[in-house]
């Protein structure tokens, strides 16, 4: 079979060559398409955005006319999806959910077949970034015992989630400008980055030719871990222990660095950032800007700096190359909206919904595509005898 090389986490192996998103770790540089992460974060829409990765390029008036209605069209659940809901216990984990309701779409939405021509995949892609939004905003009504809100059809995307979380009946929800731009920001900042765990599943899945809905839920459940997307509760979880005062920032620090603890800073390294994450900085400075705009002291805030600064000037951190990544700031920013801890991980998910579409389409795309398939190296028994039950 020839000599097998080992990559441990795949730290150095090249998976895919993609053209949708560029990094430099070493110069902390994110580019989707080409674009500059911080123009885009500034200036840019979620929907444009996610329009740039999918299709490759940011839409003109009229394709953004034209995916703004497609959204719209496809953004309600079909009834008989509404009744899934039914089935969880109501403490069930918000990604769990929206892992098994995207699964459970392709039995309700756009057909397989409707993929191939560009149309078909265009609905689909709008259905999927659509249906993500409402399904996690029933998913968390549901949990909180009230009706589901349905979405509002003149709202922009990061306002309709949120008046889909917070409108109760007769009493609709406004976000204000702000907050509006704050969700949508952190939308931005999520929906690409190249080879994450998440995406090479979302790849791993779609190399064996499986569908659009199945792909995407394999990448949410691999989103979930605490190594990944679900680092942002892990932050908040964090931060405030210390605020309880079980630890301060420096103990907490101390803990981190013993691999026997079984602590880690939340928040803090990356496999390919080693200087800084740049959404890691916009999100810093988004967070305190929110809080000003809505007159919020929040200690946890603080308290991150405080975490932020004695990690930096610690050597253990530093020798490796250990920064904020984007998971650090951006609970602070969630939680002066509103958003439950629970659903933090689900809000990163929605975020990142257009990358993953956008590897999809790119892995589908690829007549060159070969089933994706490691290999590795056996370190069990060389030949074992099967001996009979009763002489075991
Ligand atoms: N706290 C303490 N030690 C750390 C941390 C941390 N947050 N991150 C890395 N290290 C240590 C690690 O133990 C290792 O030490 P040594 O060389 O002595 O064995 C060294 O730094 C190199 O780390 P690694 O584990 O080889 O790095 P990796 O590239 O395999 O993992 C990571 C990257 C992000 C999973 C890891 O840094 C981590 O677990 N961070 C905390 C969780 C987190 O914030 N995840 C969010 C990542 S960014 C957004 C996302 O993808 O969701």
């Amino acid at each position: 079979t020839g000599l097998i090389t080992l990559d441990d986490g795949y730290a150095n192996t090249g998976s895919a060559k993609s053209a949708i998103t560029f990094i430099d770790g070493e110069k902390g540089i994110l580019r989707y398409r080409g674009v500059p992460i911080e123009d885009l974060a500034e200036r840019s829409s979620f929907i444009e955005t996610a329009e740039l990765l999918i299709f490759g390029e940011l839409p003109d008036e009229e394709e953004r006319a034209d995916f703004r209605s497609l959204l719209t069209e496809n953004s309600a659940l079909h009834r008989d999806m509404r009744k899934h809901f039914d089935g969880f216990p109501v403490n069930a984990h918000p990604m769990s959910i929206l892992s098994a309701m995207v699964n459970a779409l392709q039995a309700h939405d756009i057909p397989e077949h409707r993929f191939t021509d560009e149309n078909g995949f265009r609905e689909a892609a709008a259905s999927l970034l659509a249906k993500t939004r409402t399904i996690a905003a029933a998913s968390y009504k549901s949990h909180i015992g009230q009706p589901i809100a349905y979405p509002r059809y003149d709202l922009p995307y990061a306002e309709n989630f949120l008046h889909m979380m917070f409108s109760v009946p007769y009493r609709d929800y406004e976000a204000t400008p702000e907050v509006a731009h704050a969700l949508n920001m952190f939308l931005v900042l999520h929906a690409d980055h190249e080879q994450n765990c998440s995406t090479s599943t979302v790849r791993m899945v779609a190399s064996s030719g499986a569908n659009l809905y199945a792909s995407v839920s394999a990448g949410i459940n691999a989103l979930w871990g605490p190594l990944h997307g679900g680092a942002n509760m892990g932050v908040i979880d964090m931060l405030e222990h210390i605020h309880e005062g079980s630890w301060t920032a420096k103990q907490y620090v101390d803990r981190a660095k013993d691999k026997h603890s079984g602590v880690k800073l939340m928040g803090f390294g990356h496999r390919v950032y080693r200087n800084f994450d740049p959404r890691a900085r916009i999100l810093k400075e988004a967070a305190h800007n929110l809080l000003d705009a809505m007159h919020i002291d929040d200690p946890l805030l603080d308290i991150a700096r405080e975490v932020e600064q004695a990690a930096l000037a610690d050597d253990y951190f530093a020798s490796r190359q250990l920064y904020p990544n984007v998971d650090f700031y951006s609970g602070i920013i969630l939680r002066a909206i509103g958003i439950p801890l629970d659903m933090f991980t689900v809000l990163f998910a929605i975020g990142r919904t257009p990358g993953w579409i956008a590897h999809w389409k790119e892995v589908a795309d690829d007549p060159r595509q070969r089933i994706n398939r490691p290999r590795q190296v056996y370190v069990g028994p060389n030949l074992s005898q099967w001996v009979p039950r009763a002489e075991r």
